[in-house]
């Protein structure tokens, strides 16, 4: 069971979003797919109440997460997607704690990736694998990404913060569709926001395969980009 939590002290970064449309991405009735919503603001589980759909399970603020995800392994859950609170809270240690792979999501600015650094000092001590997203990026021209985007990515790679080659654009399909309780794919399969979406997917497993071999090889936790 791999267990993908998304965590940044900066709130707004993008953790709810990139966590509903990951979850609804990935869910289907042969993929158990089970969002954990530890953020006391309650983003998902309002999301979660107004979708339409039984795939993708939801359960809130869970105080004993250890034992949710044993009881979420028993029942067969394959993917298991936890979204924390903007701080540096007991959740979000304990959150990170339990991580497979935790996803930063940041946005292209200078203090947004100040911020991010608590929160990639945790996911260090803990030795869990980490990377960075970079979220509601200003649009690429071509292959060209803007040259905030570029200086995010420049300032990430100085502070030794792995981080995802592609980038999820500020797209307003990807806001209209969590108002109708659906993720990017379901409101709009052939949008630029569910393919990017759909990109970020493939990375993640990717990383994924990349950790399960590393662990398997060396009995330890890696980093992961
Ligand atoms: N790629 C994007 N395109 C368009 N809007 C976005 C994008 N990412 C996030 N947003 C918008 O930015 C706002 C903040 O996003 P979100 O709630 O996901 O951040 P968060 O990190 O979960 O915030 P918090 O820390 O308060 O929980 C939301 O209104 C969301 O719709
Ligand atoms: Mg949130």
């Amino acid at each position: 069971m791999n267990v993908l939590v998304f965590a940044s002290r900066k709130g707004g970064s993008g953790k709810s979003t990139l966590a509903a449309h990951l979850a609804s991405y990935i869910a289907n009735p042969s993929r158990k797919t089970l969002l954990i919503d530890n953020d006391p603001q309650g983003s998902l589980s309002l999301w979660h109440k107004i979708r339409d759909q039984e795939y993708l399970s939801l359960k809130h603020n869970v105080r004993n997460l250890g034992e949710a995800l044993r009881e979420a392994k028993r029942e067969g859950y394959e993917w298991v997607l936890i979204d924390t609170p903007p701080n540096k809270s007991s959740i979000v240690a304990e959150s990170i704690k339990h991580a497979t792979l935790v996803i930063v999501p940041t946005r292209a600015s200078l203090f947004d990736i100040a911020a991010l650094q608590d929160t990639v000092q945790i996911a260090r001590e803990l030795r869990k694998p980490y990377a960075a997203v970079i979220n509601a990026a200003p649009a690429k021209h071509g292959d060209t990404e803007a040259a905030v985007v570029a200086d995010a990515r420049g300032a990430l790679n100085a502070l030794q913060v792995p981080v995802w080659a592609g980038q999820i654009t500020h797209r307003p399909e990807l806001t209209l569709a969590l108002a109708t309780g659906e993720g990017a794919r379901e409101y709009q399969p052939n949008s630029q926001g569910a393919e990017e979406i759909g990109r970020l997917w493939t990375a993640l497993e990717r990383s994924l395969n990349a950790i399960h071999n590393t662990y398997k090889k060396s009995g330890g936790s890696s980093r992961a980009a």
